[in-house]
């Protein structure tokens, strides 16, 4: 093997005003890399000496090598070993309990496969518990403390063989937008996990603000080339890497929850949608010039078409103003200017009093609930006639809500306003509607300025009482 070789600074050209000592060097080594296999190990049992062990095979572990451990002899050292029952079905049963103990949360499952946040904040199928190259009577939980158990081996190989050497703990797990499976650093101790080119400029004069190499799990899955999964070389050491340890540790591989734009599982994200679709909705009077994609207005219309209504009828009309939309806004702040006139208002509290619609005119759309109560119950009597025009009267307010609903949840702000409900007559007029035909409000609907996010729910005794 050729000596290891510090690697020297080669990129990181200099960003402006960026003195040259503090620029970032490349993560690339110097010169080749060898990464080479350590055979010969024993089958580790709980309280095996795995230092002793890897001294004894490694007598050639030199300052500046990475030794590369598979946490799976960890998990047999350590004793994270469960014995599981021969029957499957019970073998499985046991298998799940772990898998749940050691899982923080669940994100996503499919058929028997849980994706889970384990103790350490590793997100991986399982928890990372595991059945492979263990007794076919046992199963292996992750090491408690793979950066603690890295740091221990570490001072251990020192003490025995006085060598400076990193040590990075490895699991095998799968990533999600990518099919297949990668080795990745779940412990480390003694070379920085992340090398950051913040600051650093490559050759074409751009500016490497975000690049972070995880340079921990690059090593990981490097090692695990020459480990495979069925050789029984559950460590390889790394040799040639440019090794600086500035006391960070895998966990510094978890992505803060603050910066994680996927925190969300898919169960959490289903379960927050539902819970927060109905908070996101407000009155949104102020929109943006964005227009509005028809078929988004379409699919919400056709989500608030499905609210209850009496008698299994289909009492609600949702009308999206078009052509006409100019004229009718016209006729009914005349009927307003008219209604507000026979008040006794003045001219100028009349001016007043209509720009409160303006908002309505400058709305990029407008969509205008009807109920057309057929199927209604004919009584004889007017307080069970009212009850019944009542019932249906709610059900269009059912729809609407939905219709807001599904809006707020496409990202669309909308206002339900009342104005249609006072000039039915003209609204019916100006569209040619028939007298069925009764106006439930106008609703404004838009982006709104400033983007929808959901609100505390009401404290119960806002409206919430048991009798
Ligand atoms: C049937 C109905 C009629 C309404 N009419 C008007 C209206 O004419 N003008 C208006 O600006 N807002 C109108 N609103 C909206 C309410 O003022 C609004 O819902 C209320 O201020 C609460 O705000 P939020 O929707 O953001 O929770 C109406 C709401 C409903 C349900």
């Amino acid at each position: 093997m050729p000596e290891h070789t510090p690697a020297t600074p080669t990129g990181g050209l200099p960003a402006d005003g960026l003195p040259a000592d503090t620029l970032p060097t490349d993560h690339a080594a110097a010169d080749s890399l060898v990464v080479r296999p350590v055979r010969g190990l024993p089958e580790f049992r709980p309280g095996d000496d795995l230092a002793g062990a890897l001294a004894s095979a490694t007598p050639w572990l030199a300052d500046g090598d990475v030794v590369v451990v598979t946490s799976k002899v960890l998990s047999k050292v350590e004793g994270r070993l469960v014995r599981v029952p021969a029957d499957p079905a019970e073998r499985d049963a046991v298998r799940r309990a772990h898998v749940a103990a050691e899982a923080v949360r669940v994100l996503a499952r499919r058929g028997r496969t849980l994706i889970t946040e384990n103790k350490l904040g590793v997100v991986q199928a399982a928890s990372g518990v595991d059945a492979s190259n263990v007794a076919g009577d046992e199963i292996a939980l992750l090491p408690v403390d793979p950066d603690g158990s890295a740091a221990a081996l570490r001072a251990a190989l020192r003490a025995r063989l006085g060598v400076e050497v990193a040590v990075v703990v490895t699991d095998t797990m799968g990533r999600a937008w990518r099919v297949g499976q990668t080795d990745a650093a779940i412990g480390a101790s003694g070379l920085a996990v992340l090398h950051r080119y913040a600051g650093a400029v490559d050759r074409q004069g751009n500016e490497l603000v975000v690049t972070e190499v995880a340079v921990a799990d690059e090593v990981a899955a490097a090692a695990d080339l020459v480990k495979g999964k069925l050789g029984a070389v559950p460590v390889a050491v790394v040799r040639g890497l440019a090794v600086a340890d500035d006391g960070s540790t895998a966990r510094d591989l978890v992505r803060p929850a603050a910066d994680d734009m996927f925190r969300l599982g898919v169960e959490e994200a289903v379960a927050q949608g539902r819970a927060e679709a109905v908070l996101v909705r407000r009155s949104v009077r102020s929109f943006t010039a964005e227009p509005v994609d028809p078929d988004v207005l379409r699919r919400a219309a056709g989500a608030a078409l499905t609210a209850p209504a009496p008698h299994h009828t289909r009492p609600v009309r949702f009308v999206h103003l078009t052509g006409r939309r100019t004229a009718l806004l016209a006729a009914m702040r005349d009927r307003w200017a008219a209604d507000l006139r026979g008040d006794g208002h003045t001219a100028e509290q009349i001016t007043r009093r209509l720009a409160r619609g303006d908002f309505l005119r400058d709305a990029p759309e407008i969509v205008l609930p009807f109920l057309v109560a057929e199927g209604a119950h004919a009584y004889p009597d007017a307080v069970r006639a009212a009850a019944e025009h009542t019932m249906f009267t709610i059900a269009g307010g059912a729809a609407v809500q939905g219709l807001l609903v599904a809006l707020a949840a496409e990202g669309l702000g909308s206002c339900w306003v009342s104005s249609t409900i006072f000039c039915a007559d003209v609204v019916r007029e100006v569209l040619d509607l028939p007298p069925s035909w009764e106006p439930l409000g106008a609703v404004a609907v838009g982006h709104p300025t400033e983007p929808l996010t959901p609100r505390p729910p009401r404290a119960p005794h806002e409206g919430f009482l048991a009798l």
